[in-house]
């Protein structure tokens, strides 16, 4: 606060008088605020004043209140007495004085300001809001899955990519479950990994195996159901999840397709993603030592994500999924292949041989179209001819959507 002579000239409000009426407060049009002691004049709160500073009682000079210019917003008018009308704006109350010359009523939506009141009726109907679902426990729980529920997959469902899953289990599970001993010797904890790779090679995948191995709850949160179906609320949920988290005895907070939150916050990125972001880093640096929550971020566009994302303490770690090489498909072949009626042997040496450049989505794809193959043909397994047509046609989709094989030569 300062004293009124540093600012002559500005338009200022009187936003208070002291009890004995001697010292006056007022606001600046830039958001400060001074004071200045006046004598024998008589404001009072509301006025809007010229400060001119010129000697004893001198310093302010009362002007037109409409020469304050009013910040105008969007409301919904809900009362209209004779001297206020409160009208509801961006989900809150606001009260103005009501004037004569502009004629509205109840259920209007208005043009306004704090001082101004009602400028103009924008149209007889009120603005449609979207009426926002209350965000409580319930909600939180709809994110979560118990890690040891039945039917979850385990790491022998995850085939090829060993080393990745082995560095996973290094960043994520191990600490989870080691987390008194880490604290012990002092290790920084690790708090966030990044999953990245092309669409397809596993990562939602793993990181769901993982939970339910290391007994961890389990939050899955995709980016871009947080800006559709939790518009306007994704920080207040992002901030439940990340307390109900905490409370448990191990957790993992995993966000899929980070990058449609988290693309970097220059001037275009939306103000709302630029929220979101600015929450999830909050949540990530507030951590303490006695949380034990492991944040797992998946994206195929780790070049979009906003760099303060990756700084130490938040999305630090990276683990690359690559699609897999052939020896890899082969073992992926043979593991989706598990759980369904086979008639073997199965030729999954020469399908691994095929699909260079597939990722294991396509390749648990070709088990789909193979089982509806043999379920058109009256068959209750899946025989060769079957396992050939399934990977014929996800190869003829593949070829429709452009996503040839990388390396020519293996097309035939
Ligand atoms: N290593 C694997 N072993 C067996 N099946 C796999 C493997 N990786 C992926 N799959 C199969 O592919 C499906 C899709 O994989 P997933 O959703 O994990 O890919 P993703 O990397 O998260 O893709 P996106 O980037 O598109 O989200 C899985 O549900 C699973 O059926
Ligand atoms: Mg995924």
């Amino acid at each position: 606060m300062t004293d009124a002579t540093m600012n002559i000239g500005m338009l200022a409000r009187v936003t208070g008088v002291s009890a004995d009426g001697h010292r006056v407060y007022f606001d600046l049009r830039n958001g400060k605020s001074g004071w200045f002691d006046q004598d024998g004049d008589d404001f009072s709160t509301g006025d809007v004043i010229l400060l001119s500073g010129e000697g004893p009682g001198q310093r302010a000079d009362r002007v037109d209140a409409d020469a304050w210019p009013d910040d105008l917003w969007v409301g919904v008018v809900r009362i209209k007495l004779d001297d206020v009308t409160v009208i509801e704006a961006s989900g809150r109350h606001r009260m103005v004085p009501t004037r004569a010359d502009v004629a509205y009523e109840v259920g209007n939506t208005v043009e306004a300001g704090e001082v101004q009141g009602v400028v103009r009726v924008l149209s007889n109907e009120p603005i449609k809001y979207i009426d926002l679902p209350a965000i409580d426990e319930e909600v939180v729980n709809r994110f979560r899955t118990e890690g040891s529920a039945d039917g979850q997959l385990t790491f022998d469902d995850f085939g090829g990519l060993s080393s990745v899953v082995e560095r996973a289990r290094e960043l994520i599970e191990l600490p989870l479950q080691r987390h008194e001993e880490l604290a012990t010797i002092g290790a920084r904890a690790i708090k966030g990994v990044l999953f990245t790779g092309p669409p397809g090679t596993g990562k939602t995948m793993l990181a769901r195996i993982i939970a339910a191995q290391a007994d961890a709850a389990f939050f899955e949160i995709s980016g871009p159901e947080i800006f559709s179906k939790w518009y306007g609320q994704s920080e207040e949920l992002l901030r439940r999840i990340f307390d109900a988290a905490a409370k448990d005895e191990r957790a993992i907070i995993f966000f899929d397709e980070i990058d449609s939150v988290a693309a970097h916050r220059d001037d275009d990125a939306h103000e709302a993603s630029r929220r979101v972001v600015a929450q999830l880093l909050t949540l990530m640096d507030g951590f303490d030592s006695t949380s034990n929550v492991v944040v797992i971020a998946a994206t195929n566009r780790p070049q979009d994500l906003d760099v303060a994302l990756r700084r130490p303490g938040r999305l630090d770690w990276e683990i690359q999924f690559p699609l897999p090489g052939v020896e890899d498909r082969l073992d992926i072949l043979i593991k989706t292949a598990r759980k369904l009626q086979t008639l073997d042997p199965l030729p999954h040496k020469f399908v691994a041989a095929k699909t260079d450049g597939w990722s294991s989505a396509e390749l648990a794809a070709i088990w789909t179209e193979a089982s509806l193959l043999a379920v058109a043909d009256d068959r209750s397994a899946i025989f060769v001819e079957d396992y050939l047509g399934g990977f014929e046609r996800v190869e003829r989709q593949r070829e429709r959507i452009g996503n040839r094989p990388a390396k020519a030569g293996s097309a035939a």
